[in-house]
This record gives structure tokens, C-alpha cells and sequence, in this order.
């Protein structure tokens, strides 16, 4: 489940160590390209503390937030995920927008990246039951947390503490414009060989993109460089005040690094972190070799706003404006399967008098669901049938009066399944591609007639037989594997009431929920399928 008080700590948390704030692309307010969430509102920016007036929050303080102000609002919808796998030693927490690709396939490149970075072959894992991987999304406060107790936190780090982490945080939400601070923390306990910080910016109304850099103007980098190189001089009891020699490019480069630690302060100044390795000629002059530890530079407001870029300067004013809110949760999205370990479920003979019942659920656990409905129950119940699309679930053929068809002549079983998908279609406007024969009955003959996918299943659940919600949730939950396909009926009262524990186990156990085409990756092969 994703957890709002846990995603609301997070913006409070984040509005008390990220204050101006920066940007990123023309946007015009109420450009519709998408629909905020109705019920979702923003924050109340200039009631909250700390967003013009920061302090530095040390890891520990302040972790208790305020109560929410709202307790009744809307989840803010964004898409947590989470990957662990013990394999190439690495645990990601990240975030996705609902329907925001341009933000999405960055956050999965940066994912990539770190998994390409082990060396190692990834395929994705799940664990036991009740391995606790339901809790996802970012991790509030742990941009700020020393890098040792990022790889450390089983929160955060890889099983046994060595490895790749990755972790996020929403640092800013403010007129049509969302940020995302993600790390990547790479070494053991002894030793961090990387830690790397990218703040992603993404625009709702234009649909725009933008990395931390596009903050900062061409005299930021070697401003700071020059500033720590002098506050390093004065410090060692360096006289001169001759002017220092332009920094190489790999000097250069730790004080672009340097840009993304900004934390700022009362009154307009800011902190930067410049990581170990500053040297130059100057200060080898007065002994000083490169340093060994990191350098922290306070700047004052005048000279942050001379490296401030064009656009963020342009854009600063509209930190007080409201969020628009983001898009409605809505299950068709882009997965990669490759990335997370994808199961899907499926559920048969619907609609029925369960299914909005079913679908609330889905809702409520953003879990994306197939539905092979029976053209006759789908005609009689539009509304559902068309609310399940919309929602982004998937649906596909159950024929129109579930024959076996071994025992109907082709033809016949070509009119079942097509007549019930042209239901389906009518009703809801999109192409029906899949279908799954009734009692999983298919001959050759019947399918080449069909000329579809039938989508069988490798996990029954036997919900039929109404067992009980807990042998319901053995079944699924406990016998499950990557890119099984699970079998349920959305007529059965218990089916239904045992969904929210299906998906929440699921998720513990590190699966992510999709349809069977995302299972495919958009595109279900011919003849039969019965997991990936
Ligand atoms: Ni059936």
C-alpha cells in the first residue's frame, strides 16, 4: 500500500532542507495534457515551516512531523517502487508519476545505471512471504543520512550492507512542477566508492524534464570551486589575495557534483558539500595536498542568486503557488518487467455483482488487474466494464456463453470469443487482443480459428471450490513465482474480500502487479501463454 503519512513526512521533511527552488521548463498552469487528482491538495506552502527560512536538518532531528493538517485529503498519487535483489547485492526505493513517461523511463535509465554498474547479470527476485518489500517509494531524511547508513539501513541498502543503494526523496511540489532527489550510494562499510545525486524535475503541464544542473548557471562551478579553493587558503593562514588559477575539468567537476548537496539557509544563503579530492596549485603551495575529507562552503544570497540559471530565477516567484496535483493512479502504465519481478492476476467470468467491489480494491492497492469477462454479464453491466478501462485494468475474451471449446466446432468457438471481445469493444472503445478459453479447454483447431492469444494460467488458485480467504492468499501469495499467472473469479464473494491481502502479500514479497500484456512488455505472443 502506499503509505500518505509516510509520502506527506516526506515533502515536509524535504520543504525543511530544499527551500528555493529552481527551474525547469516554460509551463503554463492549466495546460490540460493531464488531470491533476481531484482530491489531492497541495501542501500549504507559505503555512509551512521551514520552506523561507531553512535549517539544515541533521539526520535524527525532526523526524517526527507535525500531524497532518488534512487528515481526509487524497493520497498524492504517486507510484512507489522498490527493488531488492541479493543476486548483484543492491535495494532501490524509488518513485514514478502516474502517466508522466518522459519522468518514468529517466528514473528506470537511472535504475539501469545502477545495476549495470555492479557488473553483474540481473534477473529480478522475490523473497518469502512477509518479506516486508510492501513498504516502498522514497525514504524521507535519507539524502541527508551519511552514506555508510544509507548501504546499512535495511531500509535502504542491500542485504548484508555491501552494495548498491539507491533512495529518493520529493524535495519539491509546487505549481505544476514535481522533484525528485534520487542517490546512489555504492561501496561497503568501510569504504563508499560513490555517491551520487541527481534532482529530477518534472514538469506536469508541459510534460517537460529536467536534471538538478538546469538550475545553475555557467559561473557556478567555478565560482564554487574558487571559493572553496580560497576559503581553504584563509583557513590554512594563507595571505595572499592574489587571484587564483581556473580550476581543471576534474576540479571543475567536484564542484559540479557539489551543486547538488545545495541546502539553504535562513536568510538566502546556502550550503554546498564539495567531496573530497580539491587541490590546487595555491594550496599545494601552502602544503595543503588534495583534500582527504569533504568541504563544506556557505555561500550568501547575492552570489547563489548570480549562479542561479535564467529559468530558475524566472521560475523562483512560483514556489508559493499551488500544486496542481498529480495524475489520477491509473494501472496502464509503462512496466518494465525486466527491472521488477511482475506477476499478474487475472480474474474470470465477471463482470459480476463482486466487481465493483474488486475494482475499489484495485484501486486502493494500485494493483493493475486482467479481466476476462463473459460478453452476455459485460453487456449487462456497461458501467463496470467501462470503469475497470479507465482505471487502466485489462481486459480480454471469456466468450459469450462459456462453452468448452474442444467441444464446439471451430467456427463456433471463433464466434464466442470474437462476438464477447466486440462486446467488450463497443463498450469501452479499445481493441480486445487476448482471450482465455473457459476451463482452459483449447484444441489446435479451436485456437487457429481464433487466430488470438489465449492466456492460460500457472498458478489456480481454485477459488471455485470458496476454500477461504486465507487458503485463498496461500495460494496466490505463497506460490507464486516472477511471471506466473494467477487464476481467480470475480464471482466469489471470498475472491473478492481476499484481494487486498493477495496484492499487499504480493508486494511484501517484492512482486510488482501488472496486466498480462505488461507482462509481455505490450505484446502477448501467439498461440498459448501461460506464464512468462
Ligand atoms: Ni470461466
Amino acid at each position: 500500500m502506499p503509505q500518505r503519512s509516510t509520502v506527506l513526512r516526506g515533502i515536509r521533511r524535504a520543504l525543511t532542507t530544499f527551500a528555493a527552488v529552481v527551474l525547469v521548463a516554460p509551463m503554463s498552469i492549466g495546460c490540460a495534457t493531464i488531470d491533476p487528482d481531484p482530491g489531492w491538495r497541495a501542501p500549504a506552502w507559505s503555512d509551512a515551516p521551514g520552506v523561507r527560512s531553512v535549517v539544515q536538518v541533521e539526520p535524527g532531528e525532526g523526524a517526527d512531523p507535525a500531524p497532518d493538517p488534512e487528515p481526509d485529503q487524497a493520497e498524492p498519487g504517486f507510484i512507489e517502487g522498490r527493488i531488492r535483489n541479493d543476486a548483484v547485492q543492491l535495494q532501490a526505493r524509488y518513485v514514478e508519476l502516474p502517466g508522466v513517461h518522459v519522468f518514468n523511463t529517466r528514473v528506470s535509465e537511472l535504475l539501469r545505471e545502477a545495476i549495470g554498474a555492479t557488473g553483474k547479470s540481473f534477473e529480478p527476485e522475490v523473497f518469502p512471504v512477509d518479506a516486508g518489500l510492501g513498504d516502498r517509494g522514497c525514504v524521507p531524511g535519507s539524502l541527508s543520512w551519511p552514506a555508510e547508513r544509507v548501504l546499512a539501513s535495511p531500509e535502504t541498502g542491500p542485504t548484508g550492507g555491501s552494495g548498491t543503494a539507491v533512495t529518493c526523496e520529493i524535495v519539491a511540489m509546487f505549481a505544476s512542477v514535481v522533484a525528485v532527489s534520487m542517490r546512489t550510494v555504492t561501496g561497503t562499510e568501510e569504504a563508499i566508492t560513490r555517491d551520487a545525486r541527481v534532482t529530477l524535475y518534472a514538469d506536469l503541464a508541459s510534460g517537460g524534464l529536467h536534471e538538478g544542473s538546469a538550475q545553475w548557471n555557467g559561473d557556478a562551478s567555478p565560482g564554487l570551486w574558487l571559493r572553496a579553493v580560497e576559503q581553504l587558503r584563509r583557513a590554512s593562514g594563507g595571505l595572499s589575495a592574489a587571484p587564483l588559477a581556473a580550476p581543471p575539468e576534474d576540479q571543475l567537476a567536484l564542484a559540479t557534483r557539489a551543486l547538488e548537496t545545495v541546502r539553504h539557509l535562513d536568510g538566502g544563503g546556502a550550503t554546498l558539500t564539495i567531496p573530497p579530492g580539491l587541490a590546487s596549485p595555491e594550496l599545494a603551495g601552502l602544503g595543503i595536498d588534495a583534500t582527504a575529507g569533504a568541504t563544506v562552503v556557505e555561500v550568501d544570497a547575492e552570489t547563489l542568486s548570480s549562479w542561479e540559471s535564467e529559468l530558475a530565477a524566472e521560475l523562483r516567484g512560483r514556489a508559493a503557488e499551488p500544486f496542481v496535483g498529480l495524475p489520477a493512479w491509473n494501472g496502464n502504465q509503462g512496466v518494465d518487467c525486466g527491472l521488477v519481478a511482475c506477476v499478474a492476476v487475472t480474474y474470470d467470468d465477471g463482470p459480476s455483482a463482486f466487481t465493483t467491489s474488486l475494482l475499489d480494491t484495485l484501486l486502493a492497492e494500485r494493483a493493475p488487474a486482467t479481466l476476462f469477462m463473459l460478453g452476455g454479464a459485460a453487456r449487462g453491466m456497461p458501467e463496470v466494464v467501462r470503469r475497470a478501462v479507465a482505471e487502466g485494468h485489462e481486459l480480454g475474451s471469456h466468450t459469450m456463453t462459456h462453452p468448452d471449446l474442444t467441444r464446439v466446432k471451430p467456427e463456433e468457438a471463433r464466434r464466442e470469443v470474437l462476438e464477447a471481445g466486440s462486446v467488450l469493444s463497443e463498450l469501452t472503445g479499445l481493441p480486445i487482443t487476448t482471450f482465455r478459453p473457459p476451463y482452459g479447454a483449447l484444441n489446435d483447431k479451436a485456437l487457429d480459428a481464433i487466430g488470438l492469444p489465449a492466456v492460460l494460467w500457472s498458478v489456480d488458485t481454485l477459488d471455485w471450490k470458496t476454500p477461504g480467504t486465507e487458503a485463498l492468499v496461500q495460494r496466490s501469495v505463497g506460490e507464486a513465482a516472477v511471471g506466473d499467472i494467477i487464476l481467480f473469479h470475480d464471482t466469489h464473494a471470498e475472491t473478492v474480500e481476499a484481494a487486498s491481502a493477495v496484492f499487499g502479500g504480493l508486494r511484501n514479497r517484492g512482486f510488482t502487479p501488472v496486466t498480462v500484456t505488461q507482462l509481455f512488455g505490450g505484446d502477448v505472443p501467439n498461440g498459448r501463454v501461460s506464464e512468462r
